[in-house]
């Protein structure tokens, strides 16, 4: 999580937390990561309930899946993506991740399994990218790090 505009300029990843409540909030010392990290802080928990009617009421998902989950499969599934993001916005679509579904931390196993469970992937196969879709406002670009943040040679 990148909170206010300094921390999303100065790192340019993450998911970003911006907008005039967010600065103030930030600011008086109301909300910061170790906030962000206590599931019982009535902000967290408002955040988490704001998610549950976008979900409640997309108009859909997609997901994609592999039958395996090697490195190299795991990169075929991010041109894929990428490719299904252009094809979506081409149609006038919008896509929002939702890789919150399928963390891989010990407290989200039971849900990232039911989760795998309810969209069809198996054993050794993996969901590698769950979207909602939809049409939405137009937004600016994400932040985004160079390349030579991401290769070395
Ligand atoms: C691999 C990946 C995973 C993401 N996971 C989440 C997520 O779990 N929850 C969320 O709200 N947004 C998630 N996002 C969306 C980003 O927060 C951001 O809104 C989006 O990437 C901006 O669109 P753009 O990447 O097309 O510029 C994810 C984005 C990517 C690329």
């Amino acid at each position: 999580m990148r909170i206010g505009a300094r921390q999303i300029a100065e790192h340019r990843d993450g998911l970003v937390m911006d907008g005039p409540m967010i600065e103030f909030a930030h600011a008086v010392g109301l909300l910061n990561h170790s906030v962000l990290a206590d599931i019982e802080h009535p902000l967290v928990k408002q955040g988490y309930e704001a998610f549950r009617p976008l979900a409640l009421e997309a108009p859909a998902f997609i997901w994609i899946n592999s039958t395996d989950n090697t490195r190299t499969t795991q990169i075929e599934a991010g041109r894929a993506y990428a490719r299904l993001n252009l094809a979506a916005t081409r149609a006038g679509l919008a896509m929002h991740p939702w890789s919150q579904a399928l963390q891989e931390y010990p407290e989200m196993a039971a849900f990232h399994a039911r989760a795998e469970e309810l969209m069809s992937a198996p054993s050794e196969a993996r969901v590698q990218m769950f979207v909602r879709v939809g049409y939405g406002r137009q937004t600016g670009p994400a932040p985004r790090r160079g390349l030579s943040d991401h290769i070395r040679a």
